[in-house]
This record gives structure tokens, sequence and C-alpha cells, in this order.
């Protein structure tokens, strides 16, 4: 057993690690939390995929062979790529065939159909690294339906070695939505017993689905914050899966994700045309003026620009979003700009609202870094609608922006907006806006209700910015977290 003030040995598997590949929050939380760890004095090891669209970073690395053994007749030859970058220790896993194509999880238009066996390989892969290189993790902490294979892979395949005896397994859901389903005919390839094939375990109406297996062989679960937790155990909040997250309530932990402050701060933010500290000092209208010539918007600095960054899916709630908008959009004086990609309807239906109101609305398609940080920065308001929210991320780094974000009344949404009342008398605390209902007519109500404050009110609104940029939510509170659950699961049998 650990003593309380032993660094802990993690091995932490994800499949997208921000600076390598990222496709949302999963990626930044997978580079800021162990790099946190490390720098809290825990030895932590990140294990993913070697992306060939990141080859120029890990060809130079050495490659010792990998043999993976999904189930007794298989044998998959991999490499592991074992460098460092920017303070993280990296083990990518190297096979061209299963990461060597162009896309992440899928073509450009569906998933591949090979993916539950790809990730199986990242799982089994990290702990036949571990073996392999005699490194003893305390923890090995499994990120989403990806990764979802390790638990069961550590407590059914390895159960007798000695390097794991001492180990627990987490996996943190980022995402219950995606849960990594599969016919199955898959469960021989992946090496699950017919005897696992069972609602209680991997079995999903006749269907095979990582993650509920995941949470069944997992020591701890945790979702990426309280709100979210708390809603997993609902049936409405479940993702078809609130019968095991209440069978599992007792090792049920919601810890809420951190920011990145080295990365997200207008006070720092070398992405961003003018830098600031304060709402209203100058730098904030600077990076609006710039934003408004470079998308085409009016340069009207009074007129009030609401943003937002976001893959275009379901959750997002773009459905609320896009018949809201056109209504808002055709009697007030409002501007909007959204940069996203993802779904294509929803993208149609965006470039539909662009060319109506034109020097009124700008949607960029496409994945753009660097200007979703001009964006933040620019906006006077982000819109986040979403029907459902593990944590968020966006909504954290508006508000560090003086951005003020306007949500729904969920998951992590809930847990990090403090909503402007009714009466208006929270104007010391209130960090931003929130609806309930999951309906176009409450966010439409909503916005409405923001953009009066905003014209009527201009002192409130400079001290709901001030309030927000004041929000910390710090990665080292987080990580500590992460440090507690894991002694706890260390110290209980
Ligand atoms: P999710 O992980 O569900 O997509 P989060 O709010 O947790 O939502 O994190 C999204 C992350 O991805 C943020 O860092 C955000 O800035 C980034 N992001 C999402 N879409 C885009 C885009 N089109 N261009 C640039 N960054 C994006
Ligand atoms: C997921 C969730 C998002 C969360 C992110 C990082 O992609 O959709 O809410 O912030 O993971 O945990």
């Amino acid at each position: 057993m650990a003593s309380t003030d032993h660094p802990l040995r993690i091995l932490l598997i994800a499949s997208e690690v921000e600076g390598l590949v990222k496709t949302g929050g999963l990626a930044d939380v997978a580079r800021a939390l162990p790099e946190t760890l490390a720098r809290l004095g825990h030895e932590v090891i990140v294990v993913t995929p070697a992306y060939g669209r990141i080859k120029s970073l890990w060809q130079s690395w050495p490659a010792p062979p990998l043999c993976v053994h999904l189930n007794s007749f298989s044998e998959t030859w991999m490499a592991s790529r074992r460098g460092r970058q920017h303070g993280l220790d990296l083990v990518l896993l190297e096979h061209e065939g299963f990461f060597g194509r162009a896309g992440i999880y899928d073509d450009g238009e569906y998933p591949y159909s090979d993916n539950p066996v790809r990730f199986a390989h990242l799982c089994k892969g990290a702990l036949q690294w571990c073996i392999d290189h005699q490194w003893q993790p305390d923890i090995v902490h499994a990120n989403d339906w990806q990764a979802a294979l390790t638990p069961f892979y550590l407590k059914e395949h390895y159960r007798k070695l000695p390097i794991f005896e001492r180990t627990r397994s987490l996996l943190t859901l980022h995402n219950a939505a995606y849960q990594g389903q599969a016919p199955s005919h898959w469960l021989q390839p992946l090496g699950i017993h017919d005897q696992f094939f069972h609602p209680g375990a991997f079995e999903d109406n006749g269907q095979l689905n990582l993650l509920k297996g995941g949470l069944r062989f997992s020591d701890a679960i945790n979702a990426v914050s309280p709100g979210y937790a708390s809603e997993l155990v609902t049936d409405l909040g479940g993702h078809g899966l609130a019968p095991i997250f209440r069978d599992r309530s007792k090792d049920l932990h919601g810890i809420l994700n951190g920011c990145d402050y080295g990365q997200w701060s207008p006070v720092t933010d070398p992405l961003i045309p003018a830098q600031y500290s304060k709402p209203d000092e100058g730098g904030k209208a600077n990076c609006k003026k710039h934003l408004q010539l470079e998308l085409g918007l009016a340069p009207e600095p009074d007129t009030p620009l609401m943003v937002c960054i976001s893959r275009l899916a379901d959750q997002k709630g773009f459905q609320l979003l896009i018949p809201a908008l056109w209504e808002v959009m055709r009697d007030e004086n409002v501007q909007v700009a959204i940069l996203g990609s993802g779904d294509r309807n929803t993208a149609a239906h965006l470039h539909r609202l662009n060319q109506h109101f034109d020097k009124r609305f700008a949607f960029v398609e496409g994945y753009d870094m660097a200007l979703s940080h001009r964006i933040e920065a620019a906006g006077d308001a982000f819109l986040m609608p979403s029907i459902f929210e593990p944590c968020g991320l966006n909504q954290i780094y508006s508000l560090c922006y003086g951005t003020l974000p306007l949500v729904r009344a969920v998951g992590g949404l809930k847990d990090t907006v403090v909503p402007l009342n009714t009466q208006l008398r929270n104007s010391r605390s209130a960090t931003g806006f929130m609806f309930e209902e999951p309906t176009a007519e409450a966010l439409e109500a909503e916005i409405r209700r923001m953009l009066k404050v905003y014209r009527e009110k201009p002192a409130l609104w400079l001290s709901m910015q001030r309030n927000a940029m004041k929000q910390r939510f710090e990665w080292e509170g987080a990580a500590e977290q992460y440090v507690s659950l894991y002694r706890s699961m260390l110290s209980s049998d």
C-alpha cells in the first residue's frame, strides 16, 4: 500500500493529446492533467497512438518492438516510441495499419469499422509496454471508450502478473455518449470471453459496448464535473447506461476540469491582436474590431458580438441555436461569429444564416486553433446551449477573456457559470447567463434578456465581466483531487 506522500506512478491512456492530435477537450485534459501531476512530483507516462499525421514528431525517437496479443491466437507487432514533448513523458504506439491512416476516428464521413480493434491495441499495448519495461504503475488512468478496455485487460488478462498486483484502474468519462459500440463478432478478436457478454458487463442489446464493459471492470470511475456525475445516474442523463452508473454510484466521482491559463489568458495570449487584463482598458475592444474586420462583419464597436467555437455535433445544441438565431437576428442589431466543424447538415444551416445576414453573421467552417483564441478575445458573449455537457472548456476560457457565457443549465456548465438572476441582483457574483429548458424558445428568450442587459445596463455588464475574469479553475486543484482519488483507490482492497 502506498503511503500518503509517496509519489505515484501513473500510466495515463488517451486517444488524443493536445499538441499532438486534438478533436476536442479530451486532448486538452490529456495534456494539462499529466503535466500538472508531474509538476506535483508524480511520475506520469502518457500513452497514445503514434498517428501518421504527427510522424515528424516521433520518427526519430527509438522504436523498440512491442508484441500485443489481444487473444491467444493473435499477435500484432507494433513499436513503442518514447520521447518527451514540453514536459510530457510520452509513449506513442506505432502501427502503420491502425494509426498511419489520415483520420483519427473516421474517414471524414464514417467511423472506421475496425475502431474496436485499433483502440484495443492502444489499451493492451499500454499494459504490454509496462511489462516489457518493468515499469510498475500504481494507477492506470483510462480515458473514454477508446481506453475503456484497459481496466478489463488488467483485471482479466493480467490478473496474475506480479507487476500489476498493486495497480488500480480509473476510468474517466469525458463523454459517455460515445461508447464504442460494435457488433458482437468483435468479442473474440478483442479477447473478451463469452462469459462477459451479458447485460451486466459488455452486452448492450445484443451489441458489444466497450465503455459499458470498462465501467464494470475499473476500480473507480469519474466524470469531468460533479454536475455530470450526478446526471449520469439518472435515466435522462445516463446515455442509456444509468443502471450501471447507479450500480457503481459508490465508486463514481466528479472532478471538475481545470483550465490551462498558460495557453488561455488574455494577459499573455500571443495569438490575440491586443493583450488585456481588464475588460474596459481598450485591448478587448481592439480584439473585437480586429475580428470584425477579419470576418467581414460591420466594424461597429457597440453592436453586441455573440460568438461560438464548437464541434458541430448534436450534443452542442445547434438544433436550438439555429432557430433561435433566425428569430433574434431578424429584429435585434447583433452580430454573430461561429467557428465550427463536424456535422455537414448543421454547417449547411449555418452557411444559410451567413448568406442571409451577411455583414452581421460570420460562420467559419473548419478547425482553427489560432482563430479560436481571437474569437474568445473578441466576443462580448459566448453561446453554449448544450443538450448535455460533461464539463465544457470553452465557457471556462470565455470567463477568463471577459466574454460572458450564455449556457444551458446542464453538467459542467452549471458548475462553472454563475447566472445573473431574474431580479439582476447578484451583480457581484454573476458571471453569465443560463437557461433551463432545451428548447429554441427558452434559448431565444435568454439571448434577448442578455442583449437587454448589454444595452441598458452597461455598468452591470462590466461588473459581470470583472467577476468572470477573476474566476480561476486551476489545474493544480483538479490534479490534487485526482491524487486523493488515486490514493483512496490504492488504500482500498
Ligand atoms: P468538446 O470536448 O465536447 O468538444 P470542450 O468545450 O470541452 O468541448 O472542448 C473543446 C475544445 O476544442 C476547446 O479547446 C475548443 O477551443 C476546441 N475547439 C472545438 N472546435 C474547434 C474549432 N472548430 N476550431 C478550433 N478549436 C476548436
Ligand atoms: C468531452 C466533453 C466536454 C469536456 C471534454 C474534456 O469532449 O464533451 O464537455 O470538457 O471532454 O473533459
